[in-house]
């Protein structure tokens, strides 16, 4: 079982932000991820849609013969996790749940802000879980749906990335934010205009905190792999060149060969 690799996905490559922290927190583990590029957008669907698309490539990776999931999108996390934990054989952890630690660590004034695709902040998740450990946090909620598309077309320092950055949230700038949640895994490469928008707020990506979870889990199961060469293997449902040409900007290394995963 140690041996077996850990699956992740996404609905394109921002999950692969937080396979580069598995990959450094784990560095012996074998990992497969898959991008779901064919469906992405994920943000705008229905929470319907999304657990049918995550369960989906759920099967897909349990296929592969996997001993953890790692639900690499925020969307998918708050709409299909508590469905795939309860039907998987395998642990799954999302990346929900890890972020909110580290943004009520960042956060002096109190006043935050929880930046995601339209269907996460429809969900209104982060609320309960939030005021749940801190309940005289004042939250402000802003979906950012034009980012991940941004993104995925590799635009993320484009003049037009500021355009939208400072579209989405200088309504902000007039409350006393100091700490602002990366509630997507796309973000962390789009930080900069973000950060040009909101010069006071400490920006929190939560792949670290999901990867020290995810060692902890594997730790207290004896799941641990400390032995081998690792082996990255990477799957998308469309357009595999695609996804091998812009992928280094999110996982910061080369990346030799995609498969395709028809739908
Ligand atoms: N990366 C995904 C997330 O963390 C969503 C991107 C999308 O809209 O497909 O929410």
């Amino acid at each position: 079982m140690r041996d077996l690799p850990i699956g992740l996905f996404d609905s394109g490559m921002g999950g692969l932000t937080v396979m580069r922290q598995i990959a450094q927190i784990l560095p012996n583990e074998h990992l497969i991820y898959l991008g779901d590029t064919a469906r992405l957008p994920y943000g705008n669907k229905s929470p319907d849609a999304i657990r049918r698309f995550s369960s989906d490539n759920a099967s897909f990776l349990l296929e592969q013969k996997i001993k953890l999931l790692i639900v690499s999108c925020h969307t998918a996390s708050v709409h299909a996790l508590p469905l795939l934990q309860a039907t998987l054989p395998i642990p799954v952890i999302g990346v929900t749940q890890p972020a909110t630690l580290s943004l009520l660590a960042a956060t002096q004034t109190n006043c935050i802000a929880v930046l995601a695709t339209t269907s996460t902040i429809a969900s209104n998740v982060f609320q309960p879980l939030l005021l749940a450990q801190r309940p005289k946090l004042q939250i402000f909620p802003v979906a950012c749906p034009l980012f991940v598309p941004l993104v995925e077309e590799g635009l993320q320092n484009h003049p037009s990335a500021y355009l939208l950055a400072d579209h989405y949230l200088a309504p902000l700038r007039a409350h006393n934010i100091d700490a602002a949640l990366l509630a997507c895994t796309h973000y962390p490469l789009i930080r900069a205009p973000i950060q040009a928008a909101l010069p006071n707020a400490t920006l929190i990506e939560p792949a670290r905190a999901c990867a020290l979870q995810a060692h902890s889990l594997l730790a207290s199961l004896d799941l641990l792999n400390t032995t081998t060469a690792p082996r990255y293997t990477f799957f998308a449902s469309d357009d595999p060149h695609k996804f091998q040409r812009l992928a280094p900007h999110f996982f910061q290394s080369p990346i030799d060969t995609v498969h395709l995963r028809p739908i």
